[in-house]
């Protein structure tokens, strides 16, 4: 038996009032099942549409590359402000603290080295791992045109019907081949693609001309990666034009960790992407910081 209600108040069922059916502010993912639309809420602001992903998982393949030799000393102090970490799942066990509150994308694919062909990747993760780990979401290399182009979408999918399995969100990193050409042409193929076959999220590189169609014709948010260190204001223009061209924020790694001061960047970067802050001012603003923290 129920326990008897004993209050006194009169009951109200707004009878006349419909029940709010909200939608969802990410492009693409009203029809997600409640978990996965709340991982990714914690992953985009709801309020700006967008994040600010900071990416370390380099050392998958490349090895403890410049600004990652220390992930307890570059990367940590730097966690507090972006919105969610993309790491291994080796770094997270062994350096990021567990009382950080920052939603995590695993790493979920790997294998060969940047000594072999890149493209020859495999799930390297379970999703039972991710679970224990409480990520929330998980992050697989497509490498469009590459040698094993077959092999890296099937691993998406398998990872895609894995995570859908227990609400976890998968990004598809679209990796360009060193032979490639890196346009407009090629990423809208690499995007859709991982989008049809699943990909709930789609990471990618931006491109100077026409990237407004590669947002347009994916149906789920694009992430941008932030690619080679590049001056500082050229990496702010870059991630603004992502975000004014329809990226829903971006997915930073060297940009960030191999700047002159990755803590100001960090902030530059978070003013560009949920303030629309021009990349002049964020640049006056990183170098302001940049003195601060000196
Ligand atoms: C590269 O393989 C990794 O997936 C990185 O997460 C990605 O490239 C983003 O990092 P960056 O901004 O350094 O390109």
């Amino acid at each position: 038996m129920p326990e008897a209600d004993v209050s006194k108040k009169e009951k109200n069922y707004f009878i006349d009032t419909p029940q709010k059916t909200p939608g969802y502010f990410l492009k693409g993912c009203g029809n997600l099942d409640w978990g996965m639309k709340h991982r990714l809420a914690q992953v985009f602001n709801p309020v700006s549409g967008r994040t600010v992903m900071l990416a370390v998982d380099h050392g998958y393949f490349q090895g403890p590359t410049t600004g990652l030799e220390r992930i307890d000393q570059n990367i940590v102090p730097l966690i507090p402000n972006c919105d969610a970490l993309f790491c291994t799942r080796g770094i997270l066990r062994s350096v990021i603290p567990a009382d950080m509150t920052k939603p995590v994308f695993l790493r979920a694919s790997g294998g060969p080295s940047i000594l072999k062909e890149l493209s020859n990747e495999e799930i390297a993760m379970d999703i039972e791992d991710a679970i224990r780990l409480n990520a929330a979401g998980i992050g697989i290399q497509v490498f469009i045109g590459g040698e094993y182009e077959t092999r890296s979408v099937h691993n998406m999918t398998k990872l895609v019907n894995m995570g859908m399995r227990y609400g976890i969100p998968v990004m598809a990193v679209t990796a360009v081949g060193k032979d490639m050409v890196r346009d407009a042409q090629y990423f809208r193929l690499a995007c859709r693609m991982c989008a049809e076959l699943g990909a709930n999220v789609v990471k990618t590189y931006f491109v100077p001309e026409d990237f407004e169609t590669i947002t347009s014709s994916c149906p789920v948010p694009i992430v941008m990666a932030g690619g080679k260190k590049l001056p500082e204001l050229d990496a702010l223009t870059m991630a603004y034009n992502a975000v004014q061209q329809g990226a829903s924020g971006v997915d930073m790694g060297r940009n960030i960790f191999q700047s002159d001061a990755p803590e100001a960047m960090m902030e530059a970067v978070n003013k560009v992407i949920h303030e629309n802050m021009k990349p002049k001012d964020a640049l006056e603003l990183y170098k302001t910081l940049k003195c601060e923290k000196k």
